[in-house]
Formats: structure tokens, C-alpha cells, sequence
């Protein structure tokens, strides 16, 4: 059964997320390994964003989900953020993305976020479409187009 739960700061599976987000998103964008893990492991402010919730199976990590800060720097007026959904490959296909999404807006939901954002390269908006987000718009993000989406947490 797979379990859910926040990641703290000093857990060994940071190394191991680093390195699927490095694989990913970040040699891409010229980081190195190190520095995918710094930006893993930047303090938490005040209102506890980033936020980190991890999924387990059987002890071993396979997937993640963060509530960040103002990810898009061309949307400052968009201030919480979902992001960096990642679900290992022995565990893609079978929902777990939909589920880190729901356990990631019920987190928001508790750190009184009204609003969370998110962008993606489905520009049909894939799995989020089905979740009830709703795109804004189009945007250029380095050498991907995105689509930013909306849910409504909180009123
Ligand atoms: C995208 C990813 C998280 C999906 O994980 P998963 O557990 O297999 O997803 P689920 O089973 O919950 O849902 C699968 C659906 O996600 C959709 N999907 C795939 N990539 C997507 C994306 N980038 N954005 C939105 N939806 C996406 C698929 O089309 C599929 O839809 P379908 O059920 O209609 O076929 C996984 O493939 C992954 O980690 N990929 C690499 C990182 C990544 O692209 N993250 C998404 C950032 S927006």
C-alpha cells in the first residue's frame, strides 16, 4: 500500500528525488546534480512552503509532490504554487500522480492557501484537467510551452 507523508529536511530519500528531478528538469536546465539538491533542500519560511510530501511503497520512495512559492517568475501575482509531481517508473500508470495532486491541495488546503497554480506541458492540461483545475493560459517557460492552471482551495 502506498503512504503518503512530508519529507523532512535530513531524510535520506532527498538524494533520491534529486536525482529523478535532475534527470528530468534540472541537467536540462544546467544545474548539477549538488545544486538540484540544494534547491531540494531550501530552508522552509515562515508558512512552511516549500512543502515536500512524499509517497512510499514498502519503505522505498516512488513519487512526490511540492506546494512552492511563487514558481514562475513571469506570474509574481500567482503566489502558491503545485509543483515538481514526479511518480517513479515502476509506479507510473495507476493513478499515483492524481493521488500526490489530491494529498498535496488537501496539504494546501491546511496552510490556508485560497488559490494554487501550476503549470504543465500537457497543454490539454492532462491528468489536472480531470482534478478540477482550470487553465489561465499559455506561457513560454525556457524552451517548453506550458499551460497555467488554477484551483481553488479555500475561499
Ligand atoms: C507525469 C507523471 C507524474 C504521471 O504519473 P502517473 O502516476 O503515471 O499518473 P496517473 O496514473 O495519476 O495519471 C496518468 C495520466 O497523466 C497524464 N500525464 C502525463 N504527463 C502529464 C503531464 N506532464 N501533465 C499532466 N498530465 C500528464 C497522462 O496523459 C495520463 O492520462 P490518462 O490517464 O488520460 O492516460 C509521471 O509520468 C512522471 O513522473 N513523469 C516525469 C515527470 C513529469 O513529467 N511530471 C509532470 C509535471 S507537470
Amino acid at each position: 500500500m502506498v503512504e503518503f507523508s512530508e519529507l523532512t529536511v535530513d531524510a535520506p530519500e532527498r538524494l533520491q528525488l534529486a536525482q529523478w528531478y535532475h534527470a528530468e528538469w534540472g541537467q536540462d536546465a544546467g544545474l548539477s546534480l549538488e545544486q538540484e539538491l540544494q534547491r531540494l533542500n531550501r530552508a522552509q519560511d515562515a508558512e512552511g512552503f516549500p512543502h515536500l510530501i512524499a509517497a512510499f511503497d514498502g519503505g522505498q520512495v516512488v513519487g512526490a509532490v511540492q506546494l512552492k512559492r511563487r514558481e514562475m517568475q513571469a506570474f509574481p501575482q500567482y503566489e502558491h504554487w503545485l509543483g515538481s509531481v514526479f511518480v517513479a517508473d515502476s509506479h507510473r500508470g495507476r493513478g499515483l500522480a492524481g493521488t500526490l495532486v489530491e494529498q498535496a491541495a488537501a496539504q494546501a488546503a491546511r496552510m490556508g492557501v485560497s488559490d494554487l497554480y501550476l503549470q504543465t506541458e500537457a497543454l490539454d492540461g492532462g491528468l489536472y484537467a480531470r482534478l478540477g483545475w482550470t487553465p489561465l493560459q499559455e506561457a513560454d517557460n525556457r524552451s517548453d510551452r506550458v499551460l497555467v492552471m488554477v484551483r481553488r482551495i479555500s475561499a
